[in-house]
């Protein structure tokens, strides 16, 4: 079973390349069903999730052809229909963006119910609502989310709570409804402005995307575009989480600052030095952390995907911190394996009081989910002695290259399959 092995204690130091947004990518890859008319989309991550997505629509006849690692042509022009079978489409979240997609432009779709990280209750209420409304039938049969219409009309929809998902998904389907859509307590997150970016290259009327009210005019037909995805905020996050925590000093390459707002004010709070350049921002952390407290909120507000990260920076702090988790109900799985490796930290429901400890200590630990495995590497990386981290697939869901762009900012990591190879490594290290 593969996993990380790691020797802690060298701070992280140099410079790293962010890829592309996987959560922008996926409805991205979802919207080039949306035309017939050939598609060319770059900088898209080479991940699980975006393969899987690529894989399930080339099950019902999309051409796709990966003009590079990050760059791939997509014709949706000769659908076998608008089924997806394909199970392993069962094991990503973004499983439900083909529906939006497909429902907008064939009136139709069925396709498995979404997975994804197990961080709480992934409802899709709001996007049944929002199918609904604009005049679709939608039911869940034999764990297929099945949707047609006869016709798509504009609609006022009130999200009940701000939904990244749904609120792309209803852009979907309404930008080739008839007549106007409007979305209120729409989601703002950078990828919601990509996608609708991205219809709006493909000769979509989105306005008001990245504020709570977004207005969508239906269009009769989309044409194929050439799109740039934007790089992944919570990738770069990731790795100035891990300079801090490192007492290291990193350089995020390729990302668009405006992004990491929130990100960067709470770098600074707990005493690390950050500096902007064209598109790039460093993190420098000399001194040990100081603590503070955080409540993840929807955008522009401290991301959610970010929370594990924090919480590994805090736990290794000076003094008591607090780490509300407003979005997910189940977001504090990785607490008991930071605590294998010194962490004290109490979970009073959907909030963590951590109490800062001088240093980790390495030990076996196992990945929970997507972020929380990549925080719990970063504890890793500091922590005095060796540890292992299993179930990295879930890593391998979002990160492209994870370990090899550690292993480019100085850390000892290798990917392993058994003891043998750990063994090895023990040995190479010392
Ligand atoms: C997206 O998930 C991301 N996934 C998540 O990132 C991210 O944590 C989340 O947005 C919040 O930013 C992808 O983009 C593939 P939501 P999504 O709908 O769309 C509730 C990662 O690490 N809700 O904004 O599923 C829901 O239960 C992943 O890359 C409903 O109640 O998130 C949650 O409590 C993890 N009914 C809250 O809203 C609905 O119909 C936010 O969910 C939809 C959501």
């Amino acid at each position: 079973m593969e996993q990380y092995i790691i020797k802690g204690g060298n701070p992280l130091v140099g410079e790293v390349e962010i890829g592309g947004s996987k959560n922008a990518a996926l409805p991205i890859l979802a919207a080039s069903l949306m035309t017939d008319e050939t598609v060319y989309i770059d900088n898209m991550p080479d991940v699980f999730d975006t393969n899987v997505l690529l894989k399930a629509m080339q099950g019902i006849g999309v051409m796709v052809n990966r003009t590079g690692r990050h760059s791939v042509t997509i014709n949706a022009g000769q659908l076998s229909g608008q089924t997806i079978t394909d199970e392993t489409i069962r094991r990503i979240r973004a499983a439900y963006y083909p529906v939006g997609a497909m429902l907008g432009k064939y009136r139709e779709a069925k396709v498995p119910l979404p997975g994804g990280c197990e961080i709480g209750c992934r409802a899709i209420d709001q996007h049944i609502k929002g199918f609904r409304a604009l005049g679709a039938e939608v039911s869940i049969e034999y764990g297929y989310i099945v949707t047609k219409a006869e016709k798509l009309t504009g609609a006022h929809i009130y999200m009940d709570c701000v939904s990244v998902g749904a609120t792309i998904n209803v852009m979907m389907a309404a930008a080739l409804a008839e007549g106007t859509t409007i979305i209120e307590n729409a989601a703002k997150e950078p990828h919601v402005v990509d996608l609708a970016n991205f219809l709006n290259s493909m000769g979509a009327k989105i306005k008001g995307a990245g504020t709570d009210v977004v207005r969508i005019t239906g269009v009769k037909k989309l044409h194929g575009t050439e799109y740039t995805i934007i790089p992944d905020q919570i990738e770069a996050g990731t790795f100035m989480f891990a300079a801090a925590v490192t007492k290291g000093d990193v350089t995020v390459k390729n990302v668009i600052p405006k992004h990491l707002e929130s990100i960067s004010a709470k770098l600074t709070e707990i005493g690390c030095q950050i500096s902007e350049s064209d598109g790039c921002m460093r993190v420098v952390a000399t001194k040990r952390l100081k603590s503070t407290h955080v409540k993840t909120l929807p955008y522009p507000g401290f991301p959610t995907d970010m929370q594990p990260q924090i919480a590994v920076a805090l736990a290794s702090a000076q003094g008591i911190s607090i780490v509300t988790e407003s979005i997910f109900e189940n977001r504090f799985k990785y607490v008991d394996e930071l605590t294998r490796m010194g962490a004290n930290i109490k979970v009073e429901g959907n909030t963590a009081i951590i109490t800062g400890v001088d240093r980790y200590t390495g030990a076996d630990i196992s990945a929970p989910d997507l972020r929380a495995g990549a925080a719990l590497v970063t504890a890793a990386l500091a922590a005095d002695g060796f540890s292992t981290v299993d179930d990295i697939r879930y890593i391998e869901r979002g990160y492209e290259d994870f370990h090899i762009k550690l292993q480019n900012l100085g850390a000892l990591i290798e990917r392993v399959n058994d003891d043998k190879d750990i063994r090895k490594f023990k040995l190479r290290v010392g």
